[in-house]
Order: structure tokens, then sequence, then C-alpha cells
């Protein structure tokens, strides 16, 4: 590590944007790199100090988790591993929802070491995979035929309908609180 300032990347994986464009944000913050994931292979991931993942929640799971941590495996690099951001259409007051997010896809020792974030996006149904939206069609129209709807269920609905954009700036801040922590140790400042 070098004396002041770590050497940071920041991988994100996305597929309609929200993911590339926190991740550029972030990156502009803490004047550091962003590469997609898709290009992983291609970066000597051992010559940074500190890596970040930057995704999407996707039907309940978080895209690629799974994969970035082979990949650390395999390079010998999983105590790079410093901090996650996940992103979602999913509002930040909707917490049991997102509580089960991390519970459902983090280790235990992740959901205690890793400093992990969920930031607030939306959906565009414009720059969706067929496949993404033939998904997301297929719960909206589950949701347009459910008996018994509950406020919750309604909100869902509508929501879902049409594309949208809650994402904000703001989200950003306590991740780069957060780094800075990393990155400046409360105990190491001057
Ligand atoms: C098929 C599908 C499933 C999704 N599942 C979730 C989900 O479980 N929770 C959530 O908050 N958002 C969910 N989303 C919304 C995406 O996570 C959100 O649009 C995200 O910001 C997309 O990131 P990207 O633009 O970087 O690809 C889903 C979107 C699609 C298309």
């Amino acid at each position: 590590m070098t004396q002041n300032k770590p050497k940071i990347l920041i991988i994100y994986k996305s597929s309609t944007g929200f993911t590339k464009k926190y991740a550029g944000l972030l990156a502009e913050k803490l004047d550091c790199r962003a590469i997609n994931f898709k290009n992983i292979r291609s970066v000597s991931l051992s010559s940074y100090d500190m890596l970040f993942f930057g995704t999407r929640a996707h039907a309940g799971s978080i895209d690629g988790l799974k994969r970035f941590r082979k990949i650390l495996k395999q390079t010998g690099s999983r105590q790079l591993f410093r901090s996650l951001f996940v992103t979602g259409a999913v509002p930040a007051a909707e917490k049991d929802a997102i509580q089960q997010l991390w519970q459902n896809n983090l280790t235990e020792s992740e959901r205690t070491y890793l400093p992990h974030f969920y930031l607030p996006a939306g959906l565009c149904y414009e720059k969706m995979s067929f496949t993404d939206r033939i998904m997301m069609k297929g719960l909206f129209f589950m949701m347009k035929r459910k008996k018994d709807k509950t406020a919750k269920d309604l909100e869902l609905e509508k929501q879902i309908a049409h594309s949208f954009d809650i994402s904000s700036e703001e989200y950003l801040k306590p991740v780069i609180e957060c780094v800075l922590g990393l990155i400046w140790p409360a105990d190491k400042k001057e």
C-alpha cells in the first residue's frame, strides 16, 4: 500500500446503466479507476490495494457475486475485496426487503466484515435485455391478476408498470464515508 492513498479498483456489473453510473460517480469522488466486470480478466487484481464490487439485485439475488468471489479465489485476491454496493428498484425505505437481500446472498462473515450498501436505482425497460423484460412483464401480470391485493402489492404493481429512476448521488454518501474510513482509519489520522 502506498503511504497515503491506497490504489482502489471499482469493478461494476451493469445491464441497464444504473450501477455503471453509480460506479462512475464513486470513481470520480475517490479518484480511482472503475472497470466493467466483463474486463476483469484483463487487469491484475493483485496490483490493487482494495477492490470494490458494484452490481444489481436480480430476482432476489446479487448478480455476479458468486462469479466475482470465484475470480477472487482463483487470483488469490480474496482479502482485497473491501466493499460491495448493490443497486435495485426497491426504495430505500423497504428495509426488510434490503435486509433479506443481504441475508440470502452474503455469508455470515461478509455480513459482519464486508461493508455493503444498497443503492436505490430504478428500472429501465428501454435498455433491459429481452429475458429481463419478459421476467418483469411476467411479474407485472402476476401482480395485476392477484386477488385481495395489499397496499404494498398495489404500490409494486404501479411501480413496475413503467421505467423509473430513483437514483441519487446522495445515496453514495455513506459509501464514501465508509471508504474514507477504510483509507484513513480514525486511529491512523494525524
Ligand atoms: C428481472 C429483474 C429482476 C429484478 N429483481 C430485483 C430485485 O429482486 N430487487 C430489486 O431491488 N431490484 C430488482 N430489479 C431491478 C434492478 O436491480 C435495477 O433496475 C438495477 O438498478 C439495474 O442495474 P443496472 O442498470 O446496473 O443493470 C430487477 C430487475 C429485473 C429486470
